[in-house]
């Protein structure tokens, strides 16, 4: 009988114990451990990102300035086949299966709905314009998270997604595009 009544106290006691443990590791009362991932040089979401280094040269491909590059790629057949395909993964969850403008994410874009690629104001631009708008995207300064950044806003850049040779692909599938109309 006493062996018993010193088991059930030991018991208790352990029991009293890992109840104690447990309120801390299931965050009934939550400590803020410190998590070294958090201890570094980034920046949140929402935040403003870090500016860029001084004389530092971009390597996201080939930066344009000035003049709109020219099209080196014909338009044939494979290119626009190609760039058909691109279209569909890149492109058409914004702008559309057609290029209307009316793919299923543009409901959720508020500030700016995606141009309609078949319109005159959009075909009338050049091959090079095109290519510039796919590459850094289309900003509006007004509309903008980060203002101060040049390429955020309305549309997002992809030039990570698409080669330089991707790019011209899919220009040469948007011409075709009006050709339907
Ligand atoms: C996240 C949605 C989104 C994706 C993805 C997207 N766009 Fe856009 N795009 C937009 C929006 C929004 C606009 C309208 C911007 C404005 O009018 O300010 C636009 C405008 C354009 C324009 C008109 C440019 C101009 O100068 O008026 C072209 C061309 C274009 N997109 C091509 C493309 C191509 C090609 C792709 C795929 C490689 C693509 N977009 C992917 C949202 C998107």
């Amino acid at each position: 009988m006493r062996l018993f009544k010193q088991l059930l106290t030991v018991f208790a006691v352990l029991g009293v114990l890992v109840g104690a443990l447990m309120i801390f590791a299931y965050d009934v009362v939550k400590i803020d451990w410190i998590v070294f991932m958090e201890i570094q040089d980034s920046y949140g979401s929402q935040e403003k990102p870090l500016p860029v280094p001084a004389l530092s040269i971009p390597v996201e491909g080939p930066a344009y300035l000035g003049a709109d590059p020219v099209n080196p790629i014909p338009a044939d057949e494979d290119s626009v086949a190609r760039g058909a395909q691109l279209y569909a993964i890149h492109c058409a969850m914004c702008h559309g299966d057609n290029g209307q403008g009316n793919g299923t994410v543009s409901a959720f874009l508020l500030k700016k709905k995606p141009a309609d690629l078949t319109s005159a104001v959009v075909q009338e631009k050049s091959d090079g314009s095109f290519f510039l708008s796919i590459t850094n995207g289309i900003s509006n300064p007004e509309n903008s998270l980060f203002p101060e950044v040049q390429f955020s806003g309305q549309m997002p850049s992809l030039n990570e997604n698409l080669t330089v040779r991707e790019r011209w692909d899919v220009v040469n599938y948007l011409r075709t595009l009006n050709a339907g109309q």
